[in-house]
């Protein structure tokens, strides 16, 4: 074991040494000027304003016991909490924000090794991101799904659910009292969304990377075995200290590519390929956007989940989890990358058990040859957007019809439902102003409402067109992450109701079908977007945030190179 990062504070015989062994002594816990016990922080994103995340409580004292277990001395600390229901306009606006919370906490207290604890959306890639600058040695635990309520004989998946009985409701097909149960089965518990929204996948992904335990990610909340599942990060998160064995090591190309093969098996949340761009580029490592399209077309869809297939995480569960999926998607992988637990993928897969046929698909009857998720250019978005394809209707995907146009949430919602708002089923909804810099903080607004009076019609799904992001539980034929985005002058900023719009799912195409010199003569009238805010976190974010192709992180927190760690420790003396 290399010497412990916390004798600087706690070591030798020094008034500081001192002071800093008296300071944890006011806890109870006594620390000698040689002790050789690695200090381990437990980074706890817990909160009431966060019930995603209220489980980690009770699991914070499970990791503690298994820090004390296994010889080292465990801290707990918290950090923000980004809650993604009612946190506005957006916990993504918040994400650079917990990111440099970790680091910082990491970079400025006597920390070896910190067991990180997350669930709810943004929370698991801030974590990450934070903890892959600190490159201290680092594991993930998350909090678990939440419990699926019942309605009208269905269970519900979150989000989704909601989302399919709101059009139901807006086409006055549920009554009042149907709209009251709903409410109060919708979330029956604590715990992340139980679909394969963009919490599940992120869990999935940290640990594909290798910053999770194998299999604890799709633990449901309340289930003894993520109690288990605590106890053992923390013991792990002590014998990474004496390894050594840091984020550096775990993070390399290979286990990104291998996470983006993930993505694509389980046809996860769009929102994931933002995530895994800005946890990548802390490490200097940039997979371009066509590698998520590249690898979605050649990997098998083995899971079937929500939204986009039948099954709920507990089923998930049940099926094996990931190692199960990494098993049914061996061929794809490069199974020589290590992981917290020391031992390579190859070693994790054959553990694995194999698929059960319904959550888990074997690759031999995979629910879908290839899927999830398409990369788009064009004139309309030249630096690329997503779209879900698994969870569109298939007839939309290749589609040509004229634009209706929205700048902003406000716009959209004061016009979206106007009898005499000139829209057909044809008709391509575009929604402008919503991405990184737009709002900021790029919200979840690109599931754009149906018409009421095409919804009355019949209507289920339409075009729709954005730089916004879409929630991970929602679904349709939505295009994403249009970048540039308008509010830096991107081409969304230059349509006009009527213009014709071109998708091409196949040929991964979304054009703008509009003579270049009269797109010049728009752009020579563009207004500079109105910079709204001037003042604290919102300003710092508009300044610096990237766009959707970089992780929306912020420019001076990325790394250049992969040396480049810009860590640097403190000045250990008095405060
Ligand atoms: Fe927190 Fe879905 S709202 S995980």
């Amino acid at each position: 074991m290399s010497s412990l990062r916390s004798r600087a504070w706690f070591g030798g015989d020094t008034e500081v040494g001192v002071l800093h062994r008296a300071a944890v002594r006011a806890l109870g816990i006594q620390i000698e000027a040689d002790d050789d016990r690695p200090i381990i922080g437990i980074a706890n994103s817990a909160s009431d304003l966060n019930p995603c995340n209220a489980g980690l409580r009770d699991l914070a004292g499970a990791v503690k016991r298994g820090v004390w277990a296994a010889g080292g001395i465990p801290l707990e600390f918290p950090t923000i909490s980004l809650g993604e229901d009612l946190m506005k306009p957006s916990a993504m606006l918040y994400r650079n924000l917990m990111a440099m919370d970790v680091e910082e906490c990491l970079r400025s207290y006597p920390l070896d090794g910190v067991v990180l604890l997350a669930n709810c959306d943004k929370t698991v890639p801030a974590q990450l991101m934070g903890a892959v600058s600190a490159d201290l040695p680092a594991i993930q635990l998350t909090g678990g799904s939440r419990r699926a309520g019942t309605f009208r004989g269905r269970r519900l998946g979150s989000g989704t659910d909601l989302w399919r009985y709101w059009e139901e409701r807006r086409a006055g097909r549920l009554s009042d009292a149907d709209w009251d149960e709903l409410e109060a089965c919708l979330s029956c518990g604590i715990g992340a969304c139980n679909t394969m929204g963009t919490a599940s996948t992120m869990a999935q992904l940290s640990e594909a990377l290798g910053f999770m335990l194998p299999g604890a990610g799709a633990i449901p909340s309340g289930d003894a075995r993520l109690v288990a599942a605590a106890d053992a990060s923390g013991r792990r998160a002590v014998e990474l200290v004496r390894e050594d064995l840091r984020p550096s090591r775990i993070l390399t190309p290979a286990s990104v590519d291998n996470a983006i093969t993930v993505l694509a098996a389980i046809a996860g949340s769009t929102n994931a390929v933002i995530h895994l761009c800005a946890i990548a580029g802390r490490r200097a490592i940039r997979p371009p956007l066509e590698r998520f399209d590249e690898l979605s077309r050649r990997v098998p869809v083995v899971a079937d989940m929500a939204p986009s297939g039948a099954h709920l995480m507990d089923a998930f569960f049940e099926a094996g989890g990931l190692p199960t999926v990494l098993r049914e998607i061996e061929p794809y992988l490069d199974t020589t990358t290590v992981g917290v637990t020391g031992r390579t993928l190859a070693e994790t897969i054959r553990a694995a058990r194999a698929a059960d046929g319904l959550a888990i698909r074997s690759r031999s009857d995979p629910v879908a040859a290839s899927g999830g998720i398409a990369v788009l250019r064009g004139s309309l978005a030249p630096d690329g957007a997503i779209m879900k394809t698994a969870a569109a209707t298939a007839a939309l995907l290749r589609h040509r019809g004229p634009a209706v146009v929205f700048r902003g949430h406000e716009d959209l919602y004061a016009r979206i439902d106007d009898p005499d708002l000139a829209v057909t089923a044809e008709s391509v909804l575009v929604l402008a102003g919503c991405g990184p810099r737009g709002v900021p903080g790029m919200p979840e607004w690109g599931q754009i409402p149906i018409p009421r009076r095409l919804l009355d019609a019949g209507v289920s799904d339409m075009v729709r067109i954005s730089d916004a992001r879409m929630s991970g539980t929602a679904y349709g034929t939505v295009v994403l992450h249009v970048a540039p985005e308008a509010a830096v002058g991107g081409p969304l900023a230059l349509v006009r109701d009527g213009d014709p719009i071109r998708l091409d799912v196949e040929a991964r195409v979304v054009e703008l079908e509009v003579d270049v010199a009269e797109l010049a003569r728009r752009r020579a009238d563009l207004a500079p977007w109105p910079t709204v805010h001037r003042r604290g976190w919102p300003r710092l974010y508009q300044e610096h945030v990237t766009q959707a192709p970089d992780g929306c992180d912020f420019d001076f927190l990325e790394a250049r190179s992969a040396d480049d760690l810009p860590f640097v420790p403190p000045t250990i003396g008095r405060s």
